[in-house]
Order: structure tokens, then sequence, then C-alpha cells
């Protein structure tokens, strides 16, 4: 697109802006009869008074919606021409749009337009700025499984861990969804791997608060469970949530929930493996028809302990989560062999005993 080209649609843009606030009032009836979200409304009636009461914001908003379109268009090459100018640049960071409002960033992730979001950030976008639902632009870019966008957003330095102020996380999302690819690279970039959620899940009388590794399970992503794992995840989650614990009167680790919801033997497999305490699940074994497989295996590993091997496995990974460098595992003085035992890998057909 040529310079004219792209300055003619900047000129649109700011006719099309204006015309739209001119039918705000016609529109907000319309939007009564449709909508019954009154968070929306709410933004919607305080966005309206701001662009007609305050004469500042009014112009910023202009500006900022022809931003936002830039982006919501997909078009790099106006943003940049845009950005060029200091009236824009200065609204780069400011939140616009109908509905929830959002920073360009916001929408670049949101959407998945990688250029357009690597324009914002290499003109000086803030990268962790919130929305009302205290989502940052990384989270909004996992929840869409943008894997480019989330990756950019991480090398930019974005915080891997979202808002503690938002209710769930990015690492949550990722397992929640099954991306296995998202929730590498959100780890590797030091998310918690622990996360917490603030949902509660109810699952009868008992419940738990939903980690990572729980839904993971619960939705049937066994790559993501294990990745998790990997990364330090803990084998016996639970809840420590003081103000949850009081409203559930049994918290259940991840391992009685997987064998309550029947999740599949591969699952209490590797909990056993990564070091899940075996002996706390309460079996209620005639209820158990359809997980006989994993139940034997549990009782199986309650009477036969582990290896003295495995279980310095387990020590070692517990020893390096615990001073945080399970990142570091690699720089481990130790042979191959042992190496691919630490992390879990294929052993090979020759097998060692200790
Ligand atoms: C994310 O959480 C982890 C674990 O709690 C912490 O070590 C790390 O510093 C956090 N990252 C940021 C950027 O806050
Ligand atoms: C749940 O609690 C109620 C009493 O609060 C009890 O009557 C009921 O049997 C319990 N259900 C289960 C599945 O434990
Ligand atoms: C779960 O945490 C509570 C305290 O928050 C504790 O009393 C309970 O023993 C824990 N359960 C397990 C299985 O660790």
């Amino acid at each position: 697109m040529s310079r004219s080209q792209t300055l003619h649609r900047s000129e649109a843009n700011s006719k099309y802006s204006f015309f739209n606030n001119k039918i705000v009032s016609s529109s907000l009836s319309l939007y009564l009869k449709n909508s019954f979200n009154s968070l929306a409304l709410v933004y919607y009636v305080v966005g309206f008074f701001m662009l007609y009461l305050n004469p500042e914001d009014r112009e910023d908003s202009k500006e900022s919606h022809q931003l936002i379109q830039a982006v919501s268009d997909d078009d790099d090459i106006l943003l940049a021409e845009l950005l060029s100018q200091e009236r824009f640049k200065k609204v780069i960071n400011k939140r616009s749009g109908w509905g929830i409002p959002g920073t360009p960033l916001r929408m670049a992730a949101s959407r998945g337009h990688l250029r357009c979001l690597e324009v914002l950030l290499a003109n000086g976008a803030e990268l962790d700025s919130l929305d009302v639902k205290a989502q940052t632009p990384l989270f909004t870019a996992v929840r869409g499984k943008y894997l480019s966008c989330v990756l950019t957003l991480l090398k930019a330095g974005a915080n891997p861990n979202g808002s503690i102020n938002n209710n769930c996380s990015p690492v949550l999302t990722a397992a929640r969804e099954g991306d296995v690819e998202i929730l590498k690279v959100l780890l590797q970039h030091g998310a918690e791997v622990n996360a917490r959620s603030k949902v509660v899940l109810w699952d009868s009388n008992a419940s738990i608060s939903s980690g990572p590794l729980y839904l993971s399970a619960v939705y049937g992503h066994l790559d993501c469970f294990k990745i998790l794992l990997l990364h330090g995840a803990d084998p016996d989650y639970n809840c420590t949530d003081e103000k949850l614990f009081r409203r559930i009167k049994q918290p259940k680790t991840v391992l009685e929930m997987c064998l309550r919801h029947g999740c599949g033997v591969e699952y209490i497999k590797l909990l056993i493996d990564f070091g899940a305490n075996v002996y706390i699940p309460t079996l209620i074994i005639e209820k158990t028809t359809k997980q006989n497989e994993a139940v034997e295996l549990l009782l199986k590993e309650r009477g036969c302990p582990k290896s003295l091997m495995s279980q310095c496995r387990i020590a070692i990974r517990a020893y390096l989560r615990k001073i945080n460098r399970m990142d570091r595992i690699d720089c481990l003085d130790m042979p191959p062999i042992l190496m691919n035992f630490l992390k879990y890998r294929e052993m090979p057909t020759r097998s060692v005993t200790f």
C-alpha cells in the first residue's frame, strides 16, 4: 500500500469514528433492546459521557479509535504510519472501543494480529496493561490460541503469570484448552506451574481449587498433564487457600480427583511416578468399577514401594523445584543414561538396575 493510500485510509477512518460518535444516542436505545449485559452497558454509558463531557478525552478517543481500527483491520502499515505521529503515539496505551475497552496491544493479541503486535511493541506499547477483567494482552493471546503472539509477548518480557487480579491465568487456560505448545513456552518463561484458580469446582460435597494439573486431567490432555509434572507441578496439589478451605470440608488432592473422575490409568501412573502420596486417597472400592485398573495400580504401589533409583529421582527434582532451579536440570553432572531417567525420557533397551 502506498503512502498516499495509507493516509487516505487514515482519513477515512477518522471520518468513520466521528460518524460513530454522532450516532451514539440512537444506537444506545438499540443496544438496550438487544442486550442485557449490564457490565457492558456501564462501559457504554461511561464511554458516552467521556466522549461528550471531556474535550481532551474526546480528542484522545478519536485517535485511539483509529489505532484500534487499524489493528482490528490487521493493517500494520497504516498502524506504523499513524504511530509515526506524536498525537497517535501519545495514546498508544489508551483503552478504547465499545463493550470492553482495551488497548491496541490487547486488540492485536486477542485477534492474533502478529505484525500489528510487533509494530505496537516497537513503539513502546505497555506490555502488561490490564483490561477491566484484569486480563493482560498475553492472557488474551493464550485464550485465542495464538502461539506466535504468545511467544512474541513473552520474549518482549510480558509477565507469564498474567495478573494476580485475574480469576484465571495463562497457564490455567492453556492447561484447560490442551494447548501443549503454548503451555510449554509459558513454563519455559517462568510461569507459575501450580497456578491457583480463584474459581471453585464443586464435586458433590467435596471440592478442590482447580489447579492446572487437575484441569488438564479432567479435560483429558495427557500431554499437558505430563509437561506440567515435568516442570515441577505438585503431584499432591491441594487446596491451601484458607478462605476456600473453610468452605470445603475435605480438600482432595489431584490423585483423588483423578480416581473419582475416572481419569484413566495413564494419569494415575504419571502421578505415582512423579511422587504423589499414594496413601492419601480414601478408596471406596465398591464404586470404582470404571477404574479398576487405576485402583489396582494404586494398591500395588502401596504394597510395593518405589526403587531407590525412583526415590532419588523424585528427591532430586523436589530439591530443584524447592530452590527454583528446575530449568537448570540439564546442567547436572551425570551420565546421559541417568539424565534421561531423571527427565522421564524413554529408557534405553539396556536397562540399568541398582
Ligand atoms: C511468576 O510466578 C513464578 C512462581 O511463583 C515466580 O517465580 C515468577 O517470578 C513470576 N513471574 C513474574 C514476572 O512475576
Ligand atoms: C452431602 O452432604 C449431605 C449433608 O450435608 C449428605 O446428606 C449427603 O449424603 C452427602 N453426599 C455425599 C455424596 O457425600
Ligand atoms: C490439604 O490441605 C489441608 C490444609 O490446607 C490439609 O489439612 C490437608 O491435610 C491437605 N491434604 C493433603 C492430602 O495434603
